[in-house]
């Protein structure tokens, strides 16, 4: 019997043994500079970047030269906004986008930029007469998730796409729980820039890319040295990058088959959970990535629930920000009262998640619902 399992896969993935094979060299053998021009270390790590942009681009159909590497999603979103918004200009976004744009869309309203937060509907999903009433010719930029981190509700992102380039604006889509789980083709989706992380597709931390297509100007938040074309400057963190680009070759020839085995993995988990009385999904059933499941268990508080369920590793509906604990906005902005809210888990399965995990979470929540509730 196993004593522990983790279903935390939209908080971060294990890197793969493979891709940590494949950046070892990275450290301590082929440690050049990817700018040093003079000598093979520098050359041996730029051809290992020139590699890793090339696999990074291919799994979402780009060019390798519209990737720029960024350190993660948050500043790959922060780019995308404070480079390309100027004051004046008009900005869409959504109420469940991660914070990684909520909190740079607060900061750009402050100085003096016309910000527009669009509702969504009780499944998570944002419809697209939301946008049409409030977009307009001054609309420089529209930027809606991909896929939602906590409840995995997919967008409509081709329509939304289409409808904001019929009004001249650009599309940007953070689609840091999206990329490696589901495909990601950057054209057919009409996507002009487009924010993602390798930690949450089994590569290592600290390491993203912006795409951006070309002939988007996009102004730099980082300056000193020219890199990334100028846009993002700093020394390339050369082994993160080759883990990256493992990373992606690995979603882009499993993605398939990874999916239907975890989704059917989630489809028992969820069922499970909610044969319990007084629970219900966080969430349309449709739309949704095939690897997260959100449940209310109502009267039950997460956080008690949370410290009951020794050794399983889930997330809480809400967020602990400050000393207070907050009930998601994610599920605020759904209409999902408070009380539920603040009584709902969030569990996301992955690569290496077993059917022995899955089989150890139901029974640690069925277990602890019914402890609490009595
Ligand atoms: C949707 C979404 N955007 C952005 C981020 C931030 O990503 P990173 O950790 O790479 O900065 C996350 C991470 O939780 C996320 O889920």
């Amino acid at each position: 019997m196993i004593q522990r399992a983790y279903l935390d896969n939209n908080a971060t993935t294990p890197t793969d043994p493979r891709v940590v094979d494949e950046m070892l060299p990275y450290f301590s053998e082929q440690f050049g500079n990817a700018s040093s021009r003079n000598h093979a270390y520098g050359w041996e790590a730029k051809e290992a970047v020139d590699h890793a942009r090339e696999q990074v681009a291919d799994l979402i159909g780009a060019n390798p030269n519209e990737i720029v590497f960024t350190s993660g999603a948050t500043e790959s979103n922060n780019l995308a906004l404070k480079g390309l918004l100027n004051e004046g200009n008009h900005f869409i976004t959504c109420a469940t986008e991660h914070k990684a744009i909520l909190d740079p869309a607060e900061s750009l309203a402050a100085k003096g930029i016309d910000v527009e937060i669009l509702p969504v509907q009780s499944d998570g999903l944002l419809e697209i007469n939301e946008l049409q009433k409030k977009i307009s010719d001054h609309t420089r930029l529209v930027s809606i998730m991909m896929a939602n981190n906590e409840t995995g509700c997919t967008q409509p992102i081709k329509e939304l796409s289409t409808f904001t380039h019929s009004n001249q604006g650009l599309f940007h889509t953070d689609a840091t729980q999206a990329v490696g789980k589901i495909p990601v083709e950057v054209s057919d989706l009409g996507i002009d820039l487009m924010s993602f992380s390798s930690h949450k597709m089994y590569g290592p931390k600290g390491i993203g890319a912006l795409y951006i297509r070309k002939g988007t100007k996009v102004g730099s938040l980082i300056e000193g040295g020219g890199h990334e074309r100028g846009i993002r400057s700093g020394t390339l963190n050369v082994p993160a990058i080759v883990g990256f680009g493992k990373a992606c070759e690995l979603c882009k020839q499993e993605m398939r088959e990874e999916g239907s085995r975890i989704k059917s993995l989630r489809d028992k988990l969820e069922q499970s959970l909610l044969s319990i009385e007084g629970t219900q999904l966080n969430g349309g059933k449709e739309n949704r990535l095939p690897n997260v499941t959100n449940i209310a268990f109502s009267g039950v508080d997460s956080e008690r629930l949370l410290l009951s369920l020794n050794g399983l590793a889930v997330s809480q509906g809400s967020a602990c920000t400050s000393a207070v604990v907050e009930p998601s906005h994610v599920l605020k902005a759904m209409g999902i009262p408070d009380q539920l809210a603040n009584s709902s888990l969030r569990f996301s399965l992955g690569r290496f998640t077993t059917d022995e995990e899955v089989d150890f979470a139901i029974q640690k929540v069925t277990e602890a619902v019914s402890k609490l509730r009595a």
